[in-house]
């Protein structure tokens, strides 16, 4: 009788494992048949009410059942798991015969700050100017203290900086290189310097917290506002035409003494007055000056025998105003359809 409860144990178990369509479910049966709990633990503790001769008879028959269910559970779960593993390449299957996206040929363009870039640095190297390029993994001690903002300077924070350790950031503008230019060219120079800037700021129409800047360096021993004046006038000219006019507003840097923001005259209205310059006629587009002494001879010059006049366009800035772009985040993006109008 114990033997025939036993044999529906086996029977029971071997039909449900057949049934068991998950490997969750076949260890749940696995543990309520072999388990410590399980039916076969439980038959075998009725032993003691068993004679000698039925109970080595019973302890000899559970083994060979147990033993049977033990490999007919692992190859269960065996097949279970394949089975799993078939579903999962079949349902993760790319189709290689698909086809791609189209990339409709001719519709490549320069980015609009490409394009600017181009056009300042051209008018500029028409007057004797070269390119120069530095890090923008810069030391705390060019982008600010040989600049003539020592540690704990007020106007660092004029710029939310990102920093790498202690001594390194990201540089927060293109001026650093002026420091670099300084230090290891010979006198004079003239340079233009593009680069990618960052600052920590909400990405919003008008922040993003990596932009583009050109800086400009002339280092000479005799030059002037006017000189700083005339150049910019030049570049400004050649980017948005000869009708637009530039006028210098007082403003501060510790880099620069004096300094000044530029203003050109507005693109939109043309000096009238819109909504687009808050009806001033004027619309703000970098900061320049001539340059501290302090800078020249932090970086190892003789300011009493050299000048220098700098600036700092934001690149994205002019683009936007430019071509009336009202989202600086769209320069960023790499949409086709955004950049196959700058042609
Ligand atoms: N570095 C300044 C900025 O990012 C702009 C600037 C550059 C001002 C050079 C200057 C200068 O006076 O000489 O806002």
């Amino acid at each position: 009788m114990i033997f025939d409860e036993l044999m529906q144990i086996r029977a029971k178990a071997l039909e449900q494992l057949e049934k068991a369509a998950s490997s969750d479910e076949l260890s749940e049966l696995n543990t309520s048949v072999l388990g410590r709990g399980g039916m076969l633990t439980a038959i075998l503790r009725t032993m003691g009410k068993l004679s000698a001769e039925e109970r080595a008879e019973l302890g000899k028959r559970a083994n060979a059942v147990k033993q049977e269910l033990v490999e007919r559970f692992e190859a269960r779960r065996a097949m279970l798991a394949e089975e799993a593993e078939r579903k999962k390449i079949e349902r993760e299957a790319i189709d290689v015969t698909l086809p791609g996206k189209r990339i409709a040929a001719g519709t490549g363009a320069l980015n609009p700050l490409t394009l600017v870039y181009r056009e300042i640095r051209d008018a500029l190297i028409g007057l004797g100017f070269t390119t120069f390029e530095g890090p923008e993994v810069e030391y705390d001690e060019y982008n600010f203290t040989l600049l003539n903002l020592p540690p704990n300077h007020p106007a660092r924070d004029m710029q939310d900086t990102f920093y790498v350790n202690d001594r390194v950031l990201l540089r927060t503008h293109t001026s650093p290189c002026e420091a670099r230019a300084l230090k290891t060219l010979d006198l004079p120079v003239r340079l233009v310097i593009p680069g990618r800037v960052f600052r920590v700021d909400e990405p919003d129409a008008s922040h993003s917290p990596v932009f583009m800047q050109m800086e400009g360096l002339v280092v000479d021993r005799n030059v002037s506002l006017a000189d700083l004046k005339g150049t910019i006038d030049s570049f400004v000219k050649a980017v948005f035409g000869e009708n637009v006019e530039s006028r210098l507003r007082p403003s501060y840097f510790p880099f620069t003494e004096p300094s000044a923001e530029v203003d050109i005259s507005c693109s939109i209205c043309g000096g009238k007055g819109c909504s687009s310059c808050k009806g001033t006629g004027w619309m703000e587009i970098m900061g320049c000056g001539i340059t501290n002494p302090h800078e020249i001879e932090n970086c190892g010059k003789d300011p009493d025998e050299w000048r220098a006049f700098a600036w700092g366009v934001g690149v994205d800035r002019v683009a936007c105003l430019k071509y009336g772009i009202s989202d600086i985040r769209l320069i960023y993006e790499g949409d086709g359809r955004f950049l196959s109008q700058f042609k």
